[in-house]
């Protein structure tokens, strides 16, 4: 699936990201905990350097707990990087979150120095809402549609934690098809940038592969069918998404399974692991040497 960003939106984040960063001690990185590689945009990591980084894995609630683990600890290799699992029920977890800040920054650790926190993610995986319970009221403007504008604002947290909320959106860069699948399958995307069949046939052929029980549970399957097709045209049945004459609404039985997906109806589910992202990022390295291959060849020719 190809998704079209303005490159104007990235390029205008970055800078606005880059120019703030100086006054930041600590960066809060907000993803989505059933897609934490897709969730992220990779300029992010180039921007934030040697800064100290915590890693939210927000929305745990609906991810699967031994992925979200697995991710945890892959992410925490990372330099200079802390992972905690969350979801926005876990008011002690959200409100441990200023002293893990200062755990964080040992240098500027004393109670009377303030610690500056930015907090970036890309649309829709909570950051409003993380942001209006670690204030304790609804300052940030939460939306069921990705994208929704806000300005920038500083917060004072307790125990001399100031937060910033990002001065830029940061959008996903979605260089890998797979990762643009999941974006949608998960509502980070806009509804009118995706082809609703195409990604239900995505998230069929994983859960097939990965959730059958799940799959068994929700829709009560008779048999477990082979194919992402053939387990639209099943719920298709099951639920009557029916045409005129019988025929089944591919259409509409993939809007229901996205959202009930998106809904956790389907259980906790997780659509990467991080064997599967490592194994992905090598294959789509060796299609990107070989458009450039091509790429010279063909000016050669000229
Ligand atoms: P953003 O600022 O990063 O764009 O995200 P925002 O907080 O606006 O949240 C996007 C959607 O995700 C909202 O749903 C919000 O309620 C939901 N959400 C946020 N945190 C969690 C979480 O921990 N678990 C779950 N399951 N959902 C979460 P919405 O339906 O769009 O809006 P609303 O009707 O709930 O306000």
């Amino acid at each position: 699936m190809q998704i079209q960003w303005y490159p104007g939106h990235m390029y205008k984040a970055g800078k606005e990201i880059r120019e703030a960063l100086p006054q930041v001690d600590l960066m809060i990185e907000v993803l989505d905990a059933r897609i934490p590689f897709s969730s992220e945009n990779p300029m992010l990591a180039k921007l934030r350097g040697s800064k100290p980084c915590i890693k939210l894995l927000n929305k745990s609630d609906l991810a699967d707990p031994l992925l979200t683990q697995q991710w945890q600890k892959y992410l925490e290799r990372q330099q200079g990087v802390d992972c905690i699992a969350l979801h926005r029920g876990e008011a002690e977890t959200i409100r441990r979150l200023p002293d893990l800040c200062r755990e964080m920054i040992p240098a500027r650790g004393s109670e009377h120095k303030n610690i500056r926190t930015m907090i970036v993610g890309i649309p829709n995986v909570g950051k409003s809402t993380l942001i209006n319970l670690l204030a304790g009221k609804s300052i940030a403007k939460t939306g069921n549609e990705p994208a929704v504008t806000k300005s920038q604002q500083r917060i004072n947290l307790r125990n001399g934690i100031t937060l910033s909320d990002t001065p830029g959106v940061m959008w996903p860069n979605v260089e890998n098809r797979n990762s643009g699948y999941r974006l949608a399958a998960t509502g980070a995307i806009k509804d009118t940038a995706m082809e609703y069949d195409d990604v239900a046939m995505f998230a069929a052929e994983y859960l097939l592969h990965h959730y059958t029980d799940n799959l068994q549970q929700r829709y009560q399957l008779e048999q477990i069918p082979v194919t992402g097709i053939e387990l639209l045209e099943a719920i298709a049945t099951k639920r009557g998404c029916l045409r005129k004459g019988g025929k089944v609404d591919l259409l509409k039985a993939s809007k229901l399974f996205i959202s009930e997906l998106r809904a956790g109806a389907l259980g906790r589910i997780t659509l990467e692991t991080p064997a599967m992202m490592e194994q992905e990022m090598a294959e789509l390295v060796i299609i990107q040497e070989k458009k450039a291959a091509k790429k010279v060849r063909r000016r050669s020719r000229r």
